[in-house]
């Protein structure tokens, strides 16, 4: 008889959003007549930029000529994208990274969920908390998280980190010693950015102790302030204890047409065993290379009309940014993230907890959010609202919660 994996039997519930949208649609359904705004899914709601449809359309017609047409892409991606990727995101930051340390994917949500199969089962992971729960749901399904205590909502062999008002929504160094450490900023949910000195300390940590950190910069587009670190491998030592993890949706609109890349620099080992080595093996084996018409669209994100483009929609949302947080502050709730991020981080009024808070939002404003106690302990009486939406939206939705 077969068996499963029971490691999957674990896992807490089901995914935040799909408890999100059964609430929804029983909502939607009691009340046909409300229109309800979605400020809850970190989801983007412009289209692509003009030079990345134009890109799209020149490779699709590419695919349709003999001479053009293209099969499988290479594994790790085509050269390309890696190259224009190491002197755009890279080189002219001056980070020493190559382009062959760029492994191209089809997004980070997989990258972040499948890096963790390259290491041993017996390694300690370390997660901020609150945090994106792929990081800690894809080692439960490995079987590196431990019991979970339902109590505390915590599992036994995880670290958690804090983030909360008192440190200003940024983790300090774990008393007990980790061995792989998730980081994310500018951080989804709290939308906290941390300063390149800040960063630094992590990895000069990560060195001392012989972790390894991997760091998610998937919302690095949306910094607005000058000293906030685009990558980790702006600070010294990075390359010997980080992997990070890129991704197109969030800069260009790519959530569903998907992209991404995961660097990991060839001086980053346990031992003698190269990461670098491991992970090509393992996209090699795994993945047969993200298709050469996204792979074309990424490349045109770094064309000159493609940056000016991609940074008015960055913009765009920005500014809805603005009126979520310049709104909400106005209406006495206190406000954080939304500077160097496209989240807005607030504390539930009257002491109600996030999802007392998400039920009062949907049903007295019609706006749907996410309850921040879905991100992990340290997260209850927070809420999430994302500047992904339209500005009328967002400007509609702000105006309702105000009038409360
Ligand atoms: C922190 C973080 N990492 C990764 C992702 C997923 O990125 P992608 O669309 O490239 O899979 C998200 C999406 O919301 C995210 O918030």
């Amino acid at each position: 008889m077969f068996k499963v994996n029971d490691n999957y039997l674990k896992l807490q519930g089901s995914y935040l959003f799909s408890n999100i949208a059964k609430k929804v649609a029983a909502f939607s359904a009691a009340n046909p007549d409300k229109d309800i705004i979605r400020l809850g899914i970190g989801d983007v709601t412009q289209p692509l930029a003009p030079a990345i449809i134009k890109s799209l359309h020149g490779a699709v017609d590419e695919m349709a000529d003999a001479a053009t047409f293209r099969g499988y892409a290479p594994d790790l991606g085509y050269e390309f994208l890696r190259t224009t990727i190491m002197e755009n995101d890279y080189k002219a930051l001056g980070c020493d990274i190559a382009a062959d340390e760029i492994f191209v994917s089809d997004g980070a949500k997989c990258d972040s969920g499948n890096i963790q199969e390259i290491f041993a089962i017996d390694n300690k992971i370390a997660v901020c908390d609150p945090v994106y729960p792929v990081y800690v749901d894809t080692n439960v399904m490995a079987g590196r998280t431990g019991v979970f205590d339902a109590s505390s909502e915590t599992w036994s062999d995880v670290i958690y980190m804090p983030c909360t008002a008192e440190n200003n929504f940024a983790p300090e160094l774990p008393k007990e010693t980790p061995d792989i450490i998730y980081l994310c900023f500018p951080n989804n949910p709290t939308g906290a950015a941390i300063t390149k000195d800040e960063l630094q300390v992590w990895v000069d940590y990560a060195n001392k102790v012989g972790a390894v950190i991997i760091y998610d910069a998937a919302y690095e587009a949306y910094i607005t302030e000058e000293n906030i670190p685009h990558t980790i491998f702006e600070c010294e030592g990075a390359r010997t204890c980080a992997i990070e993890l890129r991704s197109f949706s969030k800069n260009a609109g790519f959530t569903g047409t998907r992209l991404g890349f995961t660097v990991i620099p060839k001086e980053l080992k346990a031992g003698d065993v190269s990461l670098h080595a491991l992970w090509a093996r393992r996209h090699g084996t795994k993945y047969n290379g993200a298709p050469y018409i996204i792979q074309r669209a990424g490349e045109s994100v770094y064309s000159p009309e493609g940056k000016v483009q991609i940074k008015e929609q960055i913009a765009y949302y920005m500014k809805n940014a603005k009126t979520i947080m310049e709104g909400l502050s106005s209406a006495g709730y206190t406000v954080s993230g939304g500077v160097n991020s496209p989240y807005i981080w607030l504390k539930t009024p009257d002491k109600m907890t996030s999802w007392e808070f998400f039920d009062y939002l949907l049903e007295t404003a019609n706006v749907v959010g996410t309850p921040g106690s879905g991100f992990g302990p340290s997260g209850e009486g927070y809420f999430r609202l994302t500047a992904f939406g339209t500005y009328e939206n967002t400007v509609a939705a702000i105006e309702r919660i105000k009038n409360l």
